[in-house]
């Protein structure tokens, strides 16, 4: 049982103080009689608020896919550019979500984003080997002796990438999908730069079995589903 205030300041876009003045201009019912403090307890998982005819489902964490465009750094605030809690819609943004790994600014495709701590570290253990999948196009062809590259593993300065899975598109070469494991800084373009290639595209479209949405538009967000978020185990 949780106040009526808490209830609807984490399921909704209110504020306690908003709260107070919804409760006053007899704006809420808590099934189906109108609410008369905000103080009053509430069962989150049973009891049926709503607010100006809306019916408030309690939920404290959200979990969304973006198909995230260039230009938008993966962060929650920057002092000069766009980051991607920018195209979250105002329904989303109270529950303060914040990016799950990270996309570089000029690559697009699937981010997911949540308030759930746990639900980030999980994503992000290494112990996880959770493969990414990446689309990418090259200023050159890849050749097959570049699968067996990718496929050793490659040493770098700060760190050895593990072994990484690249496919080549038999139509255009210069289109492949590489597979990788971590999430090292500039990971992908790092790997095609050591076989000789200059990454022109990028767009991650899978994190593990989870694909992005094809039908959603790059910029736009959803919600994941309950069977995406048992790809996880959530
Ligand atoms: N690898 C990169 O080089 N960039 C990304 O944004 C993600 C993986």
């Amino acid at each position: 049982m949780i106040r009526l205030d808490k209830y609807l300041s984490d399921a909704a876009p209110y504020s306690r103080k908003e709260v107070r003045e919804l409760v006053k201009r007899k704006a809420v019912t808590v099934n189906g009689v109108i609410a008369g403090k905000v103080d009053m307890k509430v069962d989150e998982n049973r009891d049926n608020v709503w607010v100006n005819g809306k019916n408030i489902v309690y939920r404290k964490f959200i979990y969304l896919m973006l198909n995230k465009p260039q230009g938008y750094l993966s962060a929650t605030e920057d002092d000069r550019d766009p980051v991607v809690v920018d195209l979250l819609p105002e329904e989303y943004r109270h529950f303060a979500p914040f990016p799950v790994g990270r996309l570089d600014k000029d690559t697009e495709g699937l981010l997911l984003l949540t308030n759930d701590g746990q639900f980030d570290h999980e994503l992000m253990s290494p112990r996880k080997n959770l493969y990414k999948r990446y689309y990418a196009e090259l200023d050159l062809p890849a050749v097959e002796a570049d699968i067996g590259l990718f496929a050793a593993g490659m040493e770098f300065r700060e760190f050895t990438a593990r072994p990484a899975r690249l496919e080549i598109d038999p139509a255009d070469p210069r289109k492949v999908y590489v597979e990788i494991s971590e999430g090292k800084y500039h990971q992908v373009k790092r790997m095609c730069e050591r076989a000789g290639k200059k990454v022109l595209f990028l767009k991650r479209v899978a994190i593990g079995s989870l694909e992005l949405d094809k039908e959603l538009p790059c910029g736009q967000v959803r919600e994941l589903t309950a069977a995406e978020l048992a790809i996880f185990g959530w």
